[in-house]
């Protein structure tokens, strides 16, 4: 917990309440409110959490307006262009960069875990082939707290160690098998003689009929994508698995609490509906028209992959993801790329215009993921999964966190009330 450094005084209704002020490490400072509606009678009002901190966390630091995005302090263009998931992911969980012993101790374990128990492939033979990938893994990862009985007591420090690591190296299993499942096409088991990126290319694209070569190109576009998009701060998935294991749910059902929430189209179905609108632009001459539309405050559109709750500048993910882009097609060959000339132009053209400019609306991480995606032979529907693989190590670690914080309560919000206030039933023949 960051140390009181000052205190606010707030007057109103005849009181005074004194509220201690905490620096961080860096950001803004806090105003804690704890105790104001025992000593003042009010709340506070703040839906959409827009200047709200609903905890302390020393995992992810973002400044909006800088465009930083760091990891236990390491800037994620670093990483991104360093390190590997693997050790992002125990970076993120255990709060230092690994030694090679601990490295290769961490990446055999995930390894050894990337197996699901048998009797869950049942699962998915309940759903329709037509069911999007997002709606498999919510079932299936809950579905998880069925069969992983020992690792649901999350008072049990090694519990919840397991269900870490497990959640980790299984995820890119399950969504390979909800993809694998909706196309038809048998399952792939895991290979534990593949890094984790190619296993999960693997078990998506190889087939029985023939051998599977792992493009080294495309695993390293695939490791970076899941770096980059490993945590974030309190975004809406992540409060929502805090909120969720709060209760002391178990981790499986926290997660599959998360996934349900990265599934909205403002949040990480944006990299689905980014790359289906820049396939609705079709060319750049069409950019123009979507433009008015993203404007026009009577017409719902907006440029998905755009605008930020916190990033006020260029998101630093988008601008890695934006060179992996050029890279990844250009290695693949992928020559005029159409989608790719449109979402350049039309970064170029909102940039330049005052309504985003006055507005801060930048690229954010969904803006090109979907076009490499894309390239590297992915559904639309598999571009949140694929992020709900990379984000399951973010949850985890701040669900770890939290509840090892021993200052943990359950997440209880009040309300401004403004329904009916009381008044007596009145049996139907009066009413
Ligand atoms: C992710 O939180 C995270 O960290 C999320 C994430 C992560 O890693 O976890 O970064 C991942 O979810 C990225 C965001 C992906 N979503 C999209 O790309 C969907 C399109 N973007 C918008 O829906 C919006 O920008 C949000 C949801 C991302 C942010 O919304 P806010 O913070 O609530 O901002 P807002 O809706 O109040 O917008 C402020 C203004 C509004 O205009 P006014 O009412 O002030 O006149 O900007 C406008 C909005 O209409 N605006 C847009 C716009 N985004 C905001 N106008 C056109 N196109 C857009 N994309």
């Amino acid at each position: 917990m960051a140390d009181k450094t000052n205190s606010a005084t707030l007057t109103f209704n005849n009181k005074q309440v004194e509220l201690p002020i905490y620096s961080p490490t860096a950001g803004p400072d806090v105003l804690d409110i704890r105790k104001l509606y025992a000593e003042g009678g009010v709340f506070t009002y703040d839906p959409g959490y827009t200047s709200t901190a609903s905890c302390d966390s020393a995992i992810t630091y973002i400044d909006g307006d800088e465009g930083v995005l760091l990891h236990r302090g390491y800037p994620i263009d670093q990483l991104a262009e360093k390190s590997h998931f693997l050790e992002v992911c125990y970076l993120l969980l255990y709060g230092e960069l690994p030694t090679a012993d601990l490295l290769e101790d961490f990446e055999s374990r995930v390894t050894n875990h990337t197996m699901i128990h048998e009797q869950m492939h049942m699962f998915f033979r309940g759903f329709r082939r037509d069911a999007h990938p997002m709606a498999t893994m919510v079932g299936v990862v809950g579905a998880m707290s069925a069969f992983y009985h020992d690792s649901t007591d999350i008072a049990d420090p090694w519990q919840r160690e397991v269900a870490s690591i497990r959640l980790i190296a299984k995820m890119p299993t399950i969504a390979s098998m909800a993809f694998k499942y909706s196309i038809g096409q048998p399952f792939v088991y895991p290979r534990n003689d593949l890094d984790y990126a190619s296993n999960f290319l693997r078990m998506c694209f190889s087939v029985p009929a023939e051998d599977y070569e792992v493009n080294p190109i495309l695993s390293r576009a695939m490791d970076r994508i899941f770096t980059l998009h490993a945590d974030h701060e309190q975004n809406a998935s992540t409060s929502t698995v805090r909120l969720a294991s709060s209760s002391g749910a178990n981790p499986f059902a926290s997660i599959a609490a998360g996934i349900a929430c990265l599934w909205g189209p403002a949040h990480g179905g944006a990299n689905q509906a980014a790359l289906e609108m820049l396939r609705e632009i079709g060319t750049v001459d069409q950019i123009p028209e979507y433009i008015k539309r993203a404007k026009d405050k009577d017409d719902p559109f907006r440029l998905m992959g755009f605008g930020h709750r916190v990033y006020k500048n260029f998101d630093p993910r988008a601008k890695v993801m934006k060179q992996s882009a050029d890279e990844v097609l250009d290695l693949l060959g992928v020559e005029n790329n159409e989608t790719l000339k449109v979402a350049k132009e039309l970064e170029k053209i909102a940039l330049e215009d005052p309504y985003f400019v006055e507005k801060k609306l930048y690229p954010n991480v969904d803006f090109y993921s979907g076009i490499i995606l894309d390239a590297m032979g992915f559904p639309t529907s598999m571009f949140t999964p694929i992020f709900a693989v990379a984000r399951t190590v973010g949850w985890v670690s701040q669900w770890k966190e939290m509840i090892t914080d021993p200052g943990l309560k359950i997440g209880r919000p009040r309300q401004l009330y403004t329904g009916p206030t009381y008044r007596d039933y009145v049996d139907v023949e009066r009413r």
